[in-house]
């Protein structure tokens, strides 16, 4: 088929570059003209394992090819697929002038008959409003053909998302035409050889949809992180609770690691948005808010945990961040849980080394004043990171910080304490090896002497 995908950012260039590889001719609409400079060098503007590969070959077969203009970026289509960022507002609705903005163009622009679809995470009532503004740029113009919106969500993961899109657990098209339907489901078919696992339903149901799945997820997250902080309180290993409650198939092993916060593009954005969706419809959203609260809460755990044991003199303290990526597998730190970190630290006078695999160009231009007074040094070696510090900080938990060698690293230090903000290490071999050991949700254990700073 022939496609168009507007935006090439992180949902429109893993499309883009999926449906190529399928063998559909794609062409991309990027307006930003660095991106745009770099993709037709053949470069990856973002940190996402296989997308370089797929990228690569798009070019070498001619299947793939990006523009900024819309009458070359259109001329062809059969399906026009929007994937513009729809970020949140000040109230926490999701901000739609992007997506709005495409359509007025398509209404302006489109040639011909085709079907437009929306990938972008947008609230209900969106592709009517996307239909409405493109009806009227088609009515403008007074040409004789109709165009057809559908909703379909994308539920990639960053760090797995062309693994996703490959192998979708469900793909969701939001559309009453069977023309429709019967035309993105062809185009999905060899994604998904087993059918059943195309959901067809009404746009709003579909829009709804999307929301439903990042707040359910964000839910298990902080309903985990709430019982792990009474476990603190209990004596109870948080951990042991989450295996005892994992293997129950009604509640599922997943998304109940309890730690620092969820962060990332999703979460916070669609939690917000969807509260602001029901409390303009006059309902209250109880448990949505417990979500975002306990979740804000969390973010701060880590510091008050440093604060405690340092006894609230953290000024001159040398603490070793490891992992600034909101998740392991991505270079992203959009609301990321160390960003709160961080600013703790700085704030408080903390001198912070801090390391991470993919995240330290992100991080250095957020934090670029602190990278040149000194106070915050940003090293790739997790053991260079760990040299001389009071205290060790996992917040991000990336293989290569699984398995280190807490021996070696114990004699870098200047005093062997661990805060683990994921709880992978097993909090009896860190205190047998002469840590004092801090997980969330779970005993300290070990003993250290504060020595002065
Ligand atoms: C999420 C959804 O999973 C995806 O379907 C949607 O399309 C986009 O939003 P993503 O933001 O890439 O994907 O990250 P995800 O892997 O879901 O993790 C989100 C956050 O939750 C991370 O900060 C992660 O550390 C945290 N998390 C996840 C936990 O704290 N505990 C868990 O058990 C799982």
């Amino acid at each position: 088929m022939e496609l168009c995908v507007i935006g090439a950012g992180y949902v429109g260039l893993v499309t883009a570059a999926c449906f190529a590889q399928m063998g559909n001719r794609v062409v991309c609409l990027e307006r930003d003209h660095v991106r745009l400079a770099r993709l037709r060098q053949g470069q990856c503007p973002i940190y996402e394992p296989g997308l370089a590969a797929l990228l690569q070959e798009g070019r070498r077969s001619g299947l793939l090819s990006f523009t900024e203009d819309w009458e070359q970026a259109l001329a062809r289509a059969e399906v026009v697929f929007i994937a513009v960022g729809t970020p949140s507002q000040e109230d926490g609705s999701a901000d739609l002038q992007h997506v709005l903005a495409v359509a007025e163009s398509l209404g302006r622009q489109l040639p011909r008959p085709c079907l437009v679809v929306n990938k972008s995470t947008s609230p209900v009532g969106t592709v009517e409003r996307i239909a409405a503004q493109i009806g009227s740029g088609l009515r403008e113009r007074a040409v004789a053909f109709a165009v057809e919106v559908a909703s379909n969500p994308e539920f990639l993961k960053e760090g797995s998302a062309v693994e996703d899109f490959m192998r979708p657990d469900r793909i969701i098209l939001g559309s009453d035409s069977p023309v429709a339907r019967e035309r993105l489901q062809r185009l999905y078919a060899p994604f998904v050889r087993n059918r059943e696992r195309v959901l067809c339903m009404s746009p709003r149901a579909a829009e709804f949809s999307k929301y439903a799945a990042n707040a359910f997820l964000a839910s298990k997250i902080s309903f985990i992180n709430e019982l792990a902080g009474l476990c603190a309180q209990l004596e109870v290993d948080i951990e042991q609770v989450r295996r005892g409650i994992g293997s129950d198939p009604r509640i599922g092993s997943d998304f109940i690691y309890a730690g620092c916060g969820y962060g990332g593009s999703c979460f916070p954005k669609d939690v917000r948005a969807l509260i602001h969706t029901a409390e303009q419809q006059g309902y209250q959203p109880t448990i949505l808010r417990a979500v975002q609260a306990r979740n804000a809460q969390q973010k701060t755990l880590l510091f008050k945990a440093l604060e405690q044991h340092f006894g609230g003199f953290l000024r001159e303290r040398r603490v070793a961040v490891w992992g600034l990526a909101f998740k392991p597998g991505t270079d992203d730190v959009r609301e990321a849980p160390s960003l709160v970190l961080l600013e703790a630290l700085l704030d408080a006078g903390v001198r912070v080394q801090a390391c991470d695999p993919a995240a330290l160009a992100s991080v250095a231009a957020l934090y670029a004043q602190a990278v040149s007074s000194g106070q915050l040094t940003l090293v790739e070696d997790p053991y260079t990171c760990a040299e001389g510090a009071d205290a060790l900080v996992l917040v991000t938990e990336w293989k290569q910080f699984r398995q280190p060698d807490f021996r070696h690293i114990r004699g870098l230090m200047r005093m062997p304490v661990l805060f683990d903000g994921r709880n992978i290490y097993d909090p009896s071999e860190l205190s047998s090896l002469g840590y004092l050991y801090h997980g969330i949700g779970r005993p300290v254990v070990g003993h250290c002497k504060v020595t002065a700073a």
